[in-house]
Order: C-alpha cells, then sequence, then structure tokens
C-alpha cells in the first residue's frame, strides 16, 4: 500500500490517481474527508487528520511500504520554520515508526542550501531528516517555482494590470506544471528506481525569466502587453501581508525571492533529457489560467 500526502492538492491528487490507475492499494492523506471523497470514490482508502500530529501520522502509515511526502505551506502560522519542523519531525518519525520501506519527498531546487533560501531551508532540514533515516530507500524530488504559483498572480494581473514579486525579471530559471512532478512522482514509486538517498531535479519544459513568463500569461488572458514589474523587497514583505500572510510567512517568501536573485535557489545539475519535463507554460495557460482569469 502506498500513503499520499497532499492527496487533496496539487501534486497528491494526480500521483494518487495514477497510481490507483496502476491498480495500486493507496491510502490518501489530508484535513478534510470530504476534499478526499473523489479518491475514495476511485477505491483509495483515506486517513484524515493533522500533518503536526505524530498519532495520526503513525496510524496513516500503518501498513504502508511506500509513502509521498511534503511539507504543506501554512500561511497563517507565527514562526513557518518551526512549523515545518514540526510536520517534517512528525513524519520521519512515522516513517520510521511504521518501517515504510520507500519514499519520494517533494522538495525543491535550493534544498542543497540549509538557510537564506525561505521555506526551501525547511525542505533542506527535512531532506536531512529522511537521509538520516535506516532501512528506507528516499527519493528526494528537486523541482523549479510551480506554473500554480501563477494563479495567485491572477487577481493582480486583472486589477491592477501587472504581474509583480520581489524575484528579477531576467533571471532564467526552471518552471513546472505540478502534473509533471506528480508523474516522476507516481512512475518513481510504481517503478521503484531508487535506492539509498537520490535526488533528482524536476525543471519544466525549458527555463524563462519572469518577464517571458508574465508574457505567455498576459498572452493567454488578453493582455499581450502585461508587465512584469519587481517590487522592493519591503514592498513584496508588505503586499504578503496584506493579503492574509502572517509576518513569519512574509518575512521567509521574501527571503525565498532574495535567495533566488542572489544565486542561492537555482538548478544544481543544469537542464538535462532526465530533468526536463513536457508541459509548456502557454499550454498551462490556456487551460488553466486563462479559464481562472475569468471567474476573477
Ligand atoms: N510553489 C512552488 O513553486 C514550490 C516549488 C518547490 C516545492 N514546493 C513544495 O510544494 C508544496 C506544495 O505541494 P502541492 O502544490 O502539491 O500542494 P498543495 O496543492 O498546496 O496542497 C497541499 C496539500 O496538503 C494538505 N494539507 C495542507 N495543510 C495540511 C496540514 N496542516 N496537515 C495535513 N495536510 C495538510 C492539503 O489538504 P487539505 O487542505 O485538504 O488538508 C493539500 O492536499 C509546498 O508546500 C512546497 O513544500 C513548492
Amino acid at each position: 500500500m502506498i500513503a499520499v500526502m497532499g492527496a487533496s492538492g496539487n501534486t497528491g491528487r494526480r500521483i494518487s490517481e495514477r497510481l490507483l490507475g496502476g491498480g495500486e492499494p493507496v491510502r490518501v492523506l489530508g484535513r478534510s474527508a470530504e476534499r478526499l471523497e473523489g479518491l475514495v470514490q476511485k477505491g483509495a482508502e483515506a486517513a484524515v487528520g493533522e500533518a503536526t500530529d505524530r498519532d495520526y501520522l503513525s496510524h496513516a502509515f500503518e501498513g504502508a511500504d511506500a509513502a509521498y511526502l511534503l511539507i504543506p505551506q501554512e500561511l497563517r502560522s507565527p514562526d513557518y520554520g518551526a512549523f515545518q519542523d514540526r510536520v517534517g519531525g512528525a513524519l520521519t518519525e512515522a516513517i520510521r515508526q511504521r518501517g515504510v520501506g520507500r519514499v519520494v519527498l517533494l522538495s525543491s531546487i535550493g534544498a542543497d542550501q540549509p538557510s537564506g533560501t525561505g521555506p526551501i531551508a525547511g525542505l533542506h532540514r527535512q531532506e536531512e531528516r529522511l537521509r538520516g533515516l535506516e532501512g528506507a530507500d528516499v527519493l528526494a524530488l528537486r523541482p523549479g517555482f510551480f506554473f500554480e504559483n501563477y494563479l495567485d498572480s491572477l487577481a493582480l494581473i486583472k486589477h491592477q494590470g501587472i504581474n509583480g514579486g520581489a524575484m528579477a525579471p531576467d533571471m532564467p530559471m526552471g518552471m513546472i506544471a505540478t502534473r509533471d512532478i506528480a508523474a516522476a512522482a507516481a512512475d518513481a514509486l510504481l517503478e521503484r528506481d531508487f535506492s539509498g538517498f537520490e535526488i533528482r531535479e524536476l525543471l519544466g519544459p525549458r527555463d524563462l525569466t519572469l518577464t517571458e513568463a508574465t508574457r505567455i500569461i498576459g498572452e493567454a488572458v488578453g493582455r499581450p502587453e502585461l508587465p512584469y514589474v519587481q517590487l522592493s523587497y519591503d514592498e513584496f514583505r508588505a503586499a504578503l501581508v496584506q493579503i492574509g500572510m502572517s509576518a513569519s510567512v512574509a518575512e521567509t517568501m521574501t527571503e525565498m525571492a532574495q535567495g533566488f536573485n542572489e544565486g542561492r535557489v537555482r538548478s544544481l545539475e543544469g537542464r538535462t533529457a532526465a530533468n526536463t519535463t513536457p508541459t509548456t507554460l502557454e499550454s498551462f495557460a490556456a487551460a488553466v489560467l486563462a479559464p481562472a482569469y475569468e471567474t476573477i
């Protein structure tokens, strides 16, 4: 049986569907039975609970021979790093206790760095915890920037006519659809093609700058002149607090932007056939961003 965390989310839902389609017994994890119901209808067993709860996780991983793990976001957390450590520690303990032998972790580019990368430093610490597990094969997937992040930019695009953030406009980087991360994770879980502690980057179809990405998104939503505007770190931090993030989360997200701009968050592998994934931003923008833009 394979236990899948975050099964109502971007990667977990698609991983669960792919595993169920391959005939695997799957246990789906999340905080809401209702949001997991679609997967239960397709044959999954649900385990509902909070990822900081050690007893819940111990139950959720009982009988699992493999697991997909992520550290969810908690945008109102008063201390985001501490939240990540509580989840990461509880997950690692449950994996150890239940003897889960194969683990795929959703990590990130930049997770090689212990600090100066915002929330990615929490993923670095989780990689280190899992690296120390005896008797488990662990694959850390390190994707680039998710296309889905642009869903959060649509209100700004619609109401203010700009795409903006604190990251530099002209910095080429890997950007990826979460469906391609899910495919890589599910394939690894099914093929069992990793051993010891392995890292694989996932970089999307080609590197893009934020200026290029903004042009692609602008064309898809009918604003071909859409500009990307780089905010100062202070402006960015204040904007994040204004849309409801805690001061801690706003600070850590700002540090991540700085980590990108200063080269701490970057691909170590460089682009290869293995880390290049198929879904283009053009197709994602047409299929996902443009319809979502219409509903705002
Ligand atoms: N955004 C990026 O560019 C980027 C890049 C690299 C890595 N990442 C990593 O990707 C992660 C997000 O992955 P994703 O997009 O697949 O997930 P997602 O769509 O954000 O969904 C999060 C999932 O976790 C569950 N969840 C949230 N809080 C929880 C909690 N406290 N306890 C138990 N379950 C909880 C949610 O389910 P319920 O709400 O139903 O409980 C949902 O299924 C980030 O947290 C980060 O670590 C992100």
